[in-house]
């Protein structure tokens, strides 16, 4: 039943995805306005969900790709971190993405220039190919979470999930 303090993202978004933590929305800002400078246009399919939006989520791409793509994912209603308000979805600027978020993808250069620049506004890809069996979730190379600048910078560096820092400093609390 967590819900961040929000606003409303000026990011371009797919019609669903509107809001993002507070704490995430400047950096966030940041992060699209730099691309763009570099000639990476980028927008958000998904942002803050809540747990009924993620039920939603969930029950639809249950229908759409079947139980398999969902374990692999899909977090569990009150389980996914977009619940958080700092996760966000990014993808490739389409016309498609702009009218149905289920049309949207992130193209190689995008994700090349986030997995490059995302650290600097403090954002970590996530859920990396290679890391299933720590994070629990297949590689998400579009799904990227605030964590502020110098954590971003020291996981992406290290090699390391938010998963694996959190169980050095706290053993009991990851599972
Ligand atoms: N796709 C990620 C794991 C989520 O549903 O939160
Ligand atoms: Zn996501």
């Amino acid at each position: 039943n967590y819900t961040p303090t929000l606003v409303t993202t000026t990011v371009e978004h797919a019609p669903a995805a509107t809001q993002v933590s507070k704490t995430a929305e400047a950096p966030l800002a940041s992060l699209v306005a730099a691309a763009h400078s570099s000639g990476v246009e980028l927008m958000l399919s998904s942002a803050y969900r809540s747990s009924t939006d993620q039920q939603t989520t969930y029950n639809e791409l249950l229908a759409r790709n079947g139980a398999g793509y969902v374990h692999e994912y899909v977090a569990a209603p009150g389980a996914s971190e977009h619940q958080t308000g700092l996760a966000v979805d990014i993808a490739s600027v389409t016309h498609g993405c702009d009218i149905d978020a289920n049309a949207c993808s992130l193209d190689a250069n995008g994700i090349a220039w986030l997995r490059t620049h995302a650290p600097t506004y403090g954002f970590i890809e996530r859920y990396p190919s290679g890391k299933q069996s720590i994070t629990g979730v297949a590689g998400e190379h579009w799904h990227y979470r605030y964590v502020g600048v110098p954590l971003a910078k020291a996981l992406t560096n290290a090699h390391l999930t938010l998963d694996e820092f959190v169980r050095q400093i706290a053993p009991g609390y990851a599972r």
